[in-house]
């Protein structure tokens, strides 16, 4: 248990070989799901550990155990070869346990100060009155060190989910944690960022600060992990060491079968300039404007580095920018969306990326989630029908493999990466003409990524136009027929199937000419 970390990596600097967290035979119920069974894992000092698995393994709960967010039924935790009580998120700091939680823990009326020292301001006598210049000051270096060029007074609500996520990873910086959790930080990162983050890690990983890193990018954690832990079906499903880390062998792990990722052809016949776009602009860049064509039977991708605007432009398209505007057709027809239900109307649907936000009703069950947006289709004469609700909602458990007890089952209680599934679910139900998804798979394990691309190709081959946004390099380039990118609030360049490569879309992605690029439409 307590043998020292050597990697070939780098060599072991931290001579005590107590493991800094043992967690032992740890079981955690809940109603009609056990999420966690006999579970260990041993976290030693300055080692980068990752803990893989699949949607709803039971990695989130374990991490919300040493969170003091649940009380385990069974089990002992360990700290510095001393066993220990995890009440509340109190003891857990105490224990010099930082957190990065999965779904955002943010407020987004206060500024990035307030939000990183929220709860243990700094005050100044004789009012007591919380020391702002303090705050800003201690916050300026924090966001420096992260690359994140942005005013410490900057409030919540005006910054993208990314640089929300950095935030939350300057929170745990802030308190010297010597452990910290860290639950899909990367997930709405992008390429720089990412690598930003990952040498943030190596650079903690020296000072002798442990990490627990969960990701289902499987390449970042080949990059980043000393060592690997998986879980499946809340159970210990074996370990890697540093030399065996790599994408096959986790995912064997996992799942225990092979997943190919051969890139998705498609031959099915395309109706060009089916869908056209012209003048699109969004209230975030409204000097700029977007015009382009898809076919029927397409899967155009669109790429870009975070901020560049494509979901602004997506959401004015369907009507989501009262300040935003496009002349869309579709066919042969010009369609006037003014109000999200416009597009809805003409079957354009969007999967949005902030999808607690904006795709889920959280308080409400699976199947609620799913037939909220087309009860009309469920219902006859005004009545819905609740038989047929739910067949509809099982067929999605069953498709999208969405692990919940019952279709009865609040949202909120499904694994970070199942609340995504159910979001998906309920727009490929409803059999749309255009399908926008921003970021589909965030947070979404491998094997259930594959049945999500073979979705999209599916619907495409049956003649709907996918629109795809994805930071996701791999993704982008595996599912999509061409290539979008853009930069700063306009299209730079589009790319065709053979000219797409990471190379290609980067050089466009920063700005720059392409020779290989192709114009978005025909005028
Ligand atoms: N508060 C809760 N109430 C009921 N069930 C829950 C609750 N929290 C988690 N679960 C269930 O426990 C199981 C494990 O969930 P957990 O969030 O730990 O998965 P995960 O490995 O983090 O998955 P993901 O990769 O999707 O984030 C799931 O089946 C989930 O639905
Ligand atoms: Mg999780």
């Amino acid at each position: 248990m307590s043998e020292p970390i050597l990697t070939p990596q780098s060599p072991i600097i931290h001579m005590d070989s107590t493991p800094l967290l043992e967690m032992r035979g740890i079981s955690k119920r809940f109603p009609g799901v056990v999420a966690l069974d006999g579970v260990s894992l041993s976290v030693g000092r300055g080692e980068v550990l990752a803990l893989c698995g699949e949607n709803g393994a039971g990695k989130s709960t374990l991490m919300k155990i040493l969170g003091g967010i649940y009380q385990p039924e069974e089990g002992e935790l360990w700290v510095d070869g001393k066993p220990v009580k995890i009440q509340d998120v109190n003891d857990s700091m105490r224990l010099g346990i930082g957190f990065i939680h999965q779904e955002l823990n943010v407020l987004d009326n206060l500024d990035i100060a307030a939000n990183i020292f929220l709860g243990r301001e700094p005050l100044v006598t004789p009012f007591k009155l919380i020391d702002r210049k303090k705050i800003h000051a201690d916050t300026a270096p924090l966001l420096k060190r992260l690359g994140l060029d942005i005013p410490s007074d900057t409030l919540l609500r005006n910054l993208s989910i990314a640089q929300q996520q950095m935030v939350e990873i300057a929170k745990a910086l802030s308190l010297n944690a010597r452990l910290i959790i860290m639950d899909e930080p990367t997930s709405s990162l992008t390429l720089t960022e990412t690598d930003c983050l990952l040498d943030l890690i190596a650079g903690l990983r020296a000072e002798g600060v442990s990490i627990v890193y969960i990701s289902h990018r499987l390449g970042e954690v080949s990059r980043c992990a000393d060592r690997v832990v998986v879980l499946r079906d809340g159970k210990n499903a074996g370990g890697l060491d540093r030399a065996d880390i790599n994408h096959d062998n986790i995912v064997a792990k996992m799942v225990g079968r092979e997943i190919k990722n051969t890139r998705l052809a498609s031959d099915a016949p395309k109706t060009p300039g089916f869908l056209k776009v012209r003048n699109a602009r969004s209230s975030r860049y409204p000097n700029q404007s977007v015009s382009f064509d898809a076919a029927r039977g397409e899967v155009l991708g669109f790429a870009g580095l975070v901020g560049a605007g494509r979901s602004e432009i997506m959401k004015a398209l369907v009507g989501l920018d009262e300040q935003g505007a496009a002349e869309v057709t579709l066919g042969n027809q010009s369609l006037r969306i003014r109000r999200a239900s416009d597009a809805i109307d003409n079957g354009i649907f969007l999967v949005p990326e902030d999808r607690r936000g904006e795709g889920l009703v959280v308080g409400m069950s699976v199947r609620e989630n799913t037939t909220l947006p087309s009860l009309a289709t469920y219902s006859t004469a005004g009545i819905i029908s609740k038989a047929r609700e739910t067949a509809i909602t099982n067929e999605q458990i069953v498709s999208l493999k969405i692990k919940t007890p019952n279709a009865e089952s609040l949202i909120r209680n499904l694994s970070g990466g199942n609340q995504q599934k159910v979001v998906i679910g309920k727009w490929l139900a409803m059999g749309p003409k255009v399908l926008i998804l921003d970021e589909p798979t965030r947070g979404i394990d491998v094997g259930a990524k594959a049945e999500i691309y073979k979705l999209i190709r599916t619907l495409a081959d049956n003649g709907a136009v996918i629109l795809m946004i994805s930071s996701d390099m791999e993704e982008v380039l595996h599912v999509s027929d061409r290539i979008a990118v853009m930069h700063e609030g306009h299209i730079t360049g589009v790319l065709d199937r053979p000219d797409c490569d990471e190379q290609n879309i980067m050089q466009l992605a920063v700005g720059r000419t392409s020779p290989v690029s192709k114009p978005a439409f025909v005028a």
